[in-house]
């Protein structure tokens, strides 16, 4: 896999990063938080919901690239149980993209053995979304390749609330004992039991903060933020996030 991202590196323009050794591991899980579509718009005098449409093409990119480097899980941030406060017409825009973007490109990630997986409460979801999504779970269901999870009415508290309530039955029935209760309890409630913690959290847009995204899952993850807005956020930046990742030294804890 690393071999992969070294060649794709090796075909980019000559770069600052060019000189820069491949030290480390690819990460393996990479999570975004894909933030700065507003501003985008707001700075070209364009609607909001124009951010969001460019944002859109930057997901198409930044998924051909996760996939073709060899990242294994890709959960990117798309529409936050918070984001249902916006006005109504970008929420019905926002919940609108992940059909648009399967509709166009399904087909490529069927091709590209790409597996899609969502993260979130299905219930509030408007049938198109949702339906868009199953589709595009069913249709990629026994693809080997990268996950792309998508985080779609996600919020990290309510999945922990969730996931207590859970356990917290579990004890009634007498199941478990409450002295019993694990890190490893915890984790098979919540909605990235199948999945391994994220090793590279990305934020952009200059935010340096969490937004109620994975609190659990990023407890050991490393963080890169960037000024760079999500609808500019391009190839060149997403390498540097990778090369700033294999240059750290991951000591969970240890020394
Ligand atoms: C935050 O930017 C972004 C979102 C709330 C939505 C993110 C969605 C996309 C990037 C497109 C999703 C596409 C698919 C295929 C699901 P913001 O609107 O808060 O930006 P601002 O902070 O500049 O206002």
């Amino acid at each position: 896999m690393l071999e992969k991202f070294t060649k794709w590196k090796a075909n980019l323009a000559a770069t600052d990063l060019s000189d820069q050794a491949e030290e480390g591991q690819l990460p393996q899980h990479v999570a975004i938080i894909m933030d700065g579509n507003g501003r985008w718009a707001k700075q070209k005098g364009l609607p909001r919901i124009a951010g969001h449409r460019e944002g859109m093409k930057t997901v198409t990119s930044t998924v051909r690239i996760a996939s073709n480097i060899g990242i294994e899980v890709l959960t990117l941030y798309a529409f936050s149980t918070e984001n249902w406060k916006r006005p109504k017409k970008e929420v019905d825009y926002l919940l609108r993209l992940p059909e648009r973007f399967l509709n166009a490109e399904l087909p490529q990630l069927i091709e590209n053995n790409v597996q899609v997986r969502l993260m979130g409460t299905t219930e509030d979801l408007p049938s198109y979304t949702l339906s868009a999504v199953e589709k595009a779970i069913e249709d990629t269901k026994h693809n080997t390749g990268m996950i792309l999870n998508f985080a779609l009415n996600y919020g990290s508290r309510f999945e922990l609330v969730e996931a207590v309530k859970l356990i917290g039955k579990q004890v009634e029935r007498g199941e478990l004992s409450a002295d019993m209760i694990s890190e490893q309890h915890i984790h098979e409630q919540l909605m990235t039991s199948q999945l391994k913690d994220p090793d590279l959290l990305i934020r952009t847009s200059g935010e340096i903060r969490l937004s109620n995204f994975m609190l659990w899952q990023l407890a050991y993850s490393e963080f890169w933020f960037t000024d760079v807005l999500w609808p500019d956020f391009k190839e060149q930046d997403f390498m540097e996030a990778i090369a700033v990742y294999q240059k750290r030294k991951r000591r969970f804890g240890g020394v």
